[in-house]
C-alpha cells in the first residue's frame, strides 16, 4: 500500500482529509492529536506499519509492515452519535463484517469489538474520544485488520486465537480496496446509526448467539448465560439459568464461549 494506491481507491469518497504514513507509532494516537488540533469530520489516518499499535486494556497491537490494515477515522459526533456512542463500535465492526461477507467469507462480531473468521480473531476495534469538559468533541474509530498472514501475531502473544484474511480466503486482497469498501459502508450506515435496522444488522452478525458464554468484567464474578442479543444502547443481553435477562455494559469486558 502506498499513497498513490490509496488515492486511487479513496479519492472518490467524501473524506475530508487523508494522512498516510509508511510507519507511525499508533494511528489512534495520531488521530487523537489531530482531532485536538481541529481535524474535520471524516479525517482518516492510515499506516502501513505501527510501532506502538494499541489494543484494548493497554494491550499492544501487532502491525508489521506491508501486511495489515491499520486505520483511524475521526468523527465529529452528530446528535445520533452523541445519543448512541456505543453504536459507533458496531458501525465499524458491521462495516468490516459486510466487506468480508462480500469477499465470500463468514464474519462474526465478537461483542464488543472483535471480528472473527472461523472463530479466530481477524480484526480488533479501538474507539476513543476527545472531550472539552463534559462535551464530546471527537470520536476516533480505530481498526486493525490482519490481511496477510504476516500480520497475525505469534500464538503466545494473543489471548484469543488469531487468523488473517489471506489464510481464510486462500488469496491476497488489496488492502486499499478493503479500506475503500469499509469506508463506503461506514458512510452508508452512519446516518442510520439510530435505527432498528442498524441494530438488527449488527445483532445479526454476533458470534455465539444462542450459545452459552462467559463474560468477565473488570471486577466481580463473571456472568454466564446464553447470548441473546443487543439492547438499544448496544449493551449485550444474556439469559441466565433462570431465563432472566442480564445486561452487560460496554467497557473492559472479555467474552468467551463456554466450552
Ligand atoms: C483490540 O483488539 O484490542 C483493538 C485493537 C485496535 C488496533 C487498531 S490498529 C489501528 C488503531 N491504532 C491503534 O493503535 N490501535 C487501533
Amino acid at each position: 500500500m502506498n499513497e498513490t494506491q490509496l488515492d486511487r481507491y479513496l479519492s472518490s469518497l467524501p473524506l475530508s482529509s487523508i494522512r498516510y504514513y509508511d510507519t507511525i507509532g499508533s494511528t489512534n494516537d495520531e488521530a487523537l492529536a489531530w482531532a485536538s488540533q481541529g481535524a474535520p469530520d471524516l479525517s482518516l489516518i492510515i499506516a502501513d506499519e505501527q510501532t506502538k499499535g494499541r489494543g484494548r486494556m493497554e494491550r499492544t497491537w501487532f502491525t508489521p509492515p506491508s501486511s495489515a490494515l491499520a486505520m483511524s477515522l475521526i468523527l465529529r459526533p452528530t446528535n445520533i452519535e452523541r445519543a448512541h456512542p456505543a453504536r459507533t463500535t458496531g458501525l465499524l465492526a458491521l462495516s468490516l463484517a459486510e466487506s468480508l461477507l462480500k469477499l465470500g467469507l463468514v464474519p462474526q462480531i465478537k461483542w464488543p469489538n472483535d471480528v472473527l473468521l472461523t472463530n479466530r480473531k481477524v480484526a480488533g476495534i479501538l474507539v476513543e474520544s476527545t472531550w472539552t469538559g463534559s462535551e464530546l468533541d471527537a470520536i476516533v474509530l480505530g481498526m486493525g485488520v490482519n490481511v496477510l498472514n504476516a500480520s497475525v501475531p505469534p500464538a503466545d502473544q494473543v489471548s484469543f486465537l488469531a487468523t488473517s484474511i489471506e489464510t481464510e480466503l486462500g488469496r491476497i486482497i488489496e488492502r486499499a480496496q478493503l479500506l475503500r469498501d469499509i469506508v463506503i459502508r461506514v458512510l452508508d450506515w452512519r446516518p442510520n446509526l439510530g435505527t432498528d435496522s442498524f441494530l438488527e444488522s449488527w445483532e445479526g452478525c454476533l458470534a455465539f448467539r444462542g450459545q452459552q458464554v462467559q463474560v468477565e468484567r473488570g471486577c466481580g464474578n463473571p456472568v454466564i448465560g446464553e447470548l441473546d442479543g443487543l439492547e438499544q444502547d448496544g449493551s449485550l443481553r444474556l439469559r441466565d439459568e433462570h431465563n432472566k435477562s442480564v445486561i452487560v455494559q460496554f467497557g473492559e469486558v472479555h467474552l468467551r464461549p463456554v466450552a
